[in-house]
């Protein structure tokens, strides 16, 4: 937990300090993931916690609708989904940059081979 906080300590930190489109480096993640992450498990949630009030399917955000699995897999593989998620300066969703610990998730999710089930 104390790593976890001087990990959001360090994410505003470099927010503040950076002019730069910096992606947040996930190494100060103090809980590697070791279980398979899947589209159904895990990402769909935190999809739909953070993105699909403007990512829906009626007239969404940049064009980019993040409703189903196929459009998600899609712009984290040949998207801007995971770069945006990083960016420091431009996250996504606009309001904040998510915790280094729900990234993490997205990036294991990447490794895994973006599987669905
Ligand atoms: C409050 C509304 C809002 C939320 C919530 C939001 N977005 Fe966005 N998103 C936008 C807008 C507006 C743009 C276009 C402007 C820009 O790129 O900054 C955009 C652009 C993007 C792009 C770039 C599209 C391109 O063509 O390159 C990606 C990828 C993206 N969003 C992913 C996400 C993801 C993933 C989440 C959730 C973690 C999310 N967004 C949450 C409003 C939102």
């Amino acid at each position: 937990m104390k790593k976890y906080h001087f990990a959001i300590l360090f994410a505003i930190g470099l927010t503040a300090s950076s002019c730069t489109t910096a992606e947040i480096p996930l190494e100060e993640d103090p809980d590697p993931i070791t279980q398979t992450v899947t589209y159904v498990g895990d990402v769909k949630a935190i999809i739909d916690n953070n993105c699909t009030t403007c990512h829906g399917t009626v007239n969404p955000n940049a064009g980019l609708s993040l409703v189903t699995y196929q459009q998600v897999r899609n712009s984290a593989e040949n998207g801007n989904l995971i770069p945006r998620m990083n960016n420091a300066t431009s996250p996504m969703p606009p309001s904040g940059i998510l915790p280094a610990a729900t990234r993490a998730i997205i990036d294991k999710w990447r490794q895994d081979g973006f599987l669905e089930n």
